[in-house]
C-alpha cells in the first residue's frame, strides 16, 4: 500500500480460512477485481461490505449494474467469494458476475494518484455500519471524516447518492457535523435497507439504524 493513511479498519485476518476458500483468494480474486472491469456502465461501490449479504442483494437487484465491494478483512473477502461460487460448475454463479472485489482499503481505489484508481463515476455508494471506533482517542480512524465525504463527492455522478447507515447515533451525529465541510447535500433520511449482517447481530434490535442518503 503506497498511500499513507490513518487505519480506518481494525484486522485484516481473524480465524484461517479454508484452503477452499485460500483458493478462491488465489484463483478467482484476481479475475475479478476492479481493474479488470471492460464494460461502460452504471458502477454501484459498496465500501466495508463484511461478508457481503448486502454486496449479494445489490447484484440480484441490479443485474445491468457492475457492483464493486471494497473490504480489507479478508476472512469477509473469502466469505463472499465462496457464497457467489458455484463449485459444481466451477464458475461464479450467473446471478453474481456483475460483482467486483476491492480487498483493501478504499481509499487506494478513490484517490486519483493511484495505480489502481477507479477512472469512473459512480451512481450509488454505500457505508453500512462504518466502524464506529467509539473511545475519543480513536475518533481520528472514522472513515466518514470531511476529507473522506469530499472524495466520495468527486466520484459521485450527476444524479447519484451516497447511502450511510448506522446503529451507532453519536457516531451519526458527527458525520453530519463533518457534513459542514462538504458541498454535499442531504436528499432524505428514510432509507429501507436490508439487514446486514452487523445490524442482524443486535438481535434485540435495541438500536435502530439511522440513515443518510446524500448528494452533490
Ligand atoms: C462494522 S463492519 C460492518 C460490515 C458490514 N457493512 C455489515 O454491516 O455487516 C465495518 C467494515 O468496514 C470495513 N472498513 C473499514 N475501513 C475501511 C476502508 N478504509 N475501506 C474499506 N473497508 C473498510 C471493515 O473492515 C469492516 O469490515
Amino acid at each position: 500500500m503506497e498511500i499513507q493513511e490513518i487505519r480506518t479498519f481494525g484486522r485484516r485476518h481473524g480465524k484461517k480460512i479454508s484452503n477452499h476458500q485460500q483458493w478462491l483468494v488465489d484463483n478467482v480474486l484476481p479475475v475479478i477485481l476492479p481493474k479488470n472491469i471492460k464494460k461502460a456502465g452504471d458502477f454501484i461501490l459498496e465500501i466495508g461490505f463484511g461478508n457481503g449479504e448486502h454486496l449479494r442483494e445489490l447484484a440480484l437487484q441490479y443485474p445491468d449494474k457492475i457492483i464493486i465491494g471494497a473490504e480489507p478483512f479478508m476472512n469477509g473477502v473469502s466469505s463472499l467469494l465462496s457464497s457467489i461460487w458455484d463449485e459444481s460448475t466451477k464458475a461464479i454463479k450467473p446471478e453474481y458476475k456483475n460483482i467486483y472485489i476491492w480487498p483493501d482499503d478504499v481509499r487506494i481505489i478513490l484517490k486519483n494518484d493511484s495505480a489502481e484508481f477507479l477512472p469512473f463515476k459512480l451512481s450509488q455508494i454505500y457505508v453500512l455500519h462504518p466502524d464506529p471506533w467509539p473511545k475519543a482517542r480513536h475518533e481520528k480512524r472514522r472513515l466518514l471524516n470531511s476529507d473522506f465525504l469530499n472524495m466520495l463527492s468527486s466520484k459521485l455522478e450527476n444524479n447519484g447518492s451516497i447511502i450511510i447507515g448506522t446503529d451507532h447515533h453519536e457516531y451519526y451525529d458527527w458525520v453530519l457535523n463533518q457534513l459542514k465541510n462538504t458541498s454535499l447535500k442531504i436528499k432524505s433520511t428514510d432509507v429501507d435497507i436490508i439487514k446486514t449482517r452487523y445490524q442482524k447481530k443486535n438481535k434485540a434490535n435495541t438500536v435502530a439504524p439511522k440513515y443518510i442518503i446524500l448528494s452533490n
